[in-house]
């Protein structure tokens, strides 16, 4: 496996696994590796000839009162656990490779940026959109993973794939979680001994909301189920709820399934996301 910085040693490094006919698979990461990346790792590494994972933590996609300074850098742990895993290449760039001086190229989109989290993360997925852009000319894979956890990020970057005719499968990857529940995240790591104790909540909610959404209840009620559910939960402070239609992210209102059911909350200083989603019942 190499480490490498430069865009040309990733082309180079393409280039001659495409010379002996092999495919190659992208897993894009900030770092701060965890059980959900290596999930996402594994299903490249059984998929693809060679697995090329970026780690580079995206300036353009934090705002300015958000915690770039702060996110956790472990490039030394990193490189290890991608070396485990049967990682052939890691592209860690710094800043000034992929935003040289006079960078003024942005790609936007429309309408499934608009809810969610885009709503409270103003140009959070116009940073996304552009670096994952920018990581799939560099490498241009056959495959690239996402994990189903960022599920907005994950609808967005497939229409972004399907608009722009990237010839690449962009391939979704389960949540990982730990045993009681808590979508694992690189952001777990802020909580506190207390907060990490009730964080678990947040799913458990989801799910509650799931299981009524099951039995019939409406986008609106499981909306109502969540928050009902973390009132009774003194450290979370919801940002939102909201069930949205899987692909449209359009929302479910006074319709029932198929529907992903997303939220944001705080916990102290930490932001955590989760999702459920629930499949539309088969016609009688
Ligand atoms: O999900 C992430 O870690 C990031 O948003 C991504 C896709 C690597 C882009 O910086």
């Amino acid at each position: 496996m190499r480490v490498v910085k430069t865009i040309s040693e990733v082309r180079e490094f393409v280039r001659s696994v495409r010379k002996g006919g092999g495919c190659v698979g992208l897993v894009p990461t900030m770092g701060a590796l965890h059980a959900g990346h290596l999930a996402l790792i594994r299903k490249s590494v059984r998929q693809d000839d060679a697995t090329v994972v970026s780690i580079f933590v995206n300036p353009t996609q934090f705002g300015p009162a958000e915690d770039l300074a702060a996110y956790p850098r472990s490039l030394e742990q990193d490189v290890a656990a991608c070396q485990a895993e049967g990682v052939d290449l890691i592209f860690a760039p710094d800043v000034t490779n992929m935003y040289p001086e006079g960078f003024a190229t942005y790609v936007e989109v429309e309408g499934l940026t608009d809810g969610l989290c885009g709503r409270f993360r103003p140009g959070h997925f116009r940073g996304v959109t552009t670096i994952v852009s920018k990581l799939l000319n560099i490498v241009q894979p056959d495959r690239a993973y996402f994990g189903e956890k960022d599920y907005q990020q994950l609808i967005v970057i497939k229409r972004m794939a399907a608009d722009l005719n990237f010839p690449i499968e962009i391939v979704p990857v389960s949540t990982v979680r730990e045993k009681d529940g808590l979508a694992i995240s690189s952001r777990n790591v802020y909580l506190t001994a207390e907060e990490r104790a009730v964080a678990p909540a947040l799913y458990r909610a989801l799910e509650q909301a799931a299981q009524a959404v099951g039995d019939g209840a409406s986008g609106r009620d499981a909306e109502e189920i969540v928050k009902q559910t973390l009132e009774g939960e003194p450290l979370f402070k919801l940002q939102y709820v909201e069930a949205v239609h899987p692909e449209t992210l359009e929302p479910r209102g006074d319709q029932g399934t198929p529907m992903v059911i997303a939220a944001a909350a705080h916990l102290g200083s930490t932001r955590l996301i989760d999702n459920i989603k629930i499949e539309g019942r088969d016609q009688c």
